[in-house]
């Protein structure tokens, strides 16, 4: 297996003997990079679905979305994604499965179509332990104990600002979850937990709250803190969720960019 890493602080391309990846051989080193590295790019896999979860279960155990499905099809088509609309949410800073107690573990998707050129569609990882370690330590140190309250309402406000009472109903059919902004993690590294889900900090006025987030996401999707990955044919994309926070860069809603998606289950509660 060798690595190479596109930037000091994210990011590193990973070529692997195909079988070697599959077996689960490098399973462990592969989840220490995750942690080290935040995204890791696999050139010209071209995995199939079944090779895909072959592999997402060798570093952990799959997620059901909606109870059944091992992997979902992530498209703005709603003709192939049946949560198209939800899915228009990729496109700002998030953490998957942050409304739940413990978000997933890993995210991965394989390119089965590519955005047209200069169609956008880029997938970027933002290093949240990397953006938290940067820190200065006054602020550390003030950041400890806030809790932000997280929620479905939130992340689909930014999609759709003025929904109706229907559509709020639905939304608060799906857990809200109050986490730490800073959380520290069994394995010893800090990340901030922020993102599109935010709904408001608790014990703050809506001012003061909705400043220290815009300020904290801005300061943690800095340059340097952020992989960008451009899709080529093949391509397969490791990320680890809990340390991160992804997006898909602005893209046509009409585009024909198509993407397998598995997301591993949580193994860590926000503590
Ligand atoms: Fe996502």
């Amino acid at each position: 297996m060798q690595v190479r890493d596109t930037k000091p602080l994210v990011g590193s391309v990973v070529e692997i003997d195909r079988d070697d990846f599959l077996s689960g051989k490098y399973a462990q080193e592969i989840q220490e990079l995750l942690v080290q590295r935040s995204a890791l790019a696999f050139p010209g896999l071209f995995l199939t679905d079944e090779e895909q979860l072959r592999f997402a279960r060798t570093i952990g155990q799959v997620h059901l979305v909606g109870g059944d499905l091992e992997l979902q099809n992530i498209s703005m088509d709603p003709t192939v994604n049946r949560s198209a609309d939800y899915t228009r949410g990729a496109f700002f800073w998030h953490i998957d499965g942050a409304n739940d107690h413990a978000p997933a573990k890993a995210t991965m998707l394989s390119v089965r179509t590519l955005p047209a050129p200069g169609e956008g569609g880029d997938t970027l990882v933002a290093n949240t332990y990397a953006a938290y370690r940067a820190l200065p330590d006054d602020e550390k140190k003030a950041l400890e104990g806030i809790k932000v309250r997280h929620s479905l309402e939130a992340s689909q406000r930014l999609v759709r600002p003025q929904p109706t009472v229907a559509e709020m109903e639905r939304y608060r059919t799906y857990p809200s979850q109050t986490h730490p902004l800073v959380w520290h993690h069994r394995h010893g590294e800090t990340s901030l937990l922020l993102g599109a889900t935010c709904f408001y900090v608790e014990g703050m006025s809506i001012e003061e709250g909705n400043m220290l987030l815009c300020r904290l996401l801005e300061w943690a999707t800095q340059e340097q803190f952020v992989y960008r990955h451009q899709w080529q044919a093949g391509d397969f994309l490791l990320f680890d969720n809990t340390g991160t926070m992804h997006r898909a860069d602005e893209y046509p809603l009409d585009s024909k960019r198509l993407m397998r998606r598995t997301t591993l289950e949580g193994e860590e509660p926000v503590s």
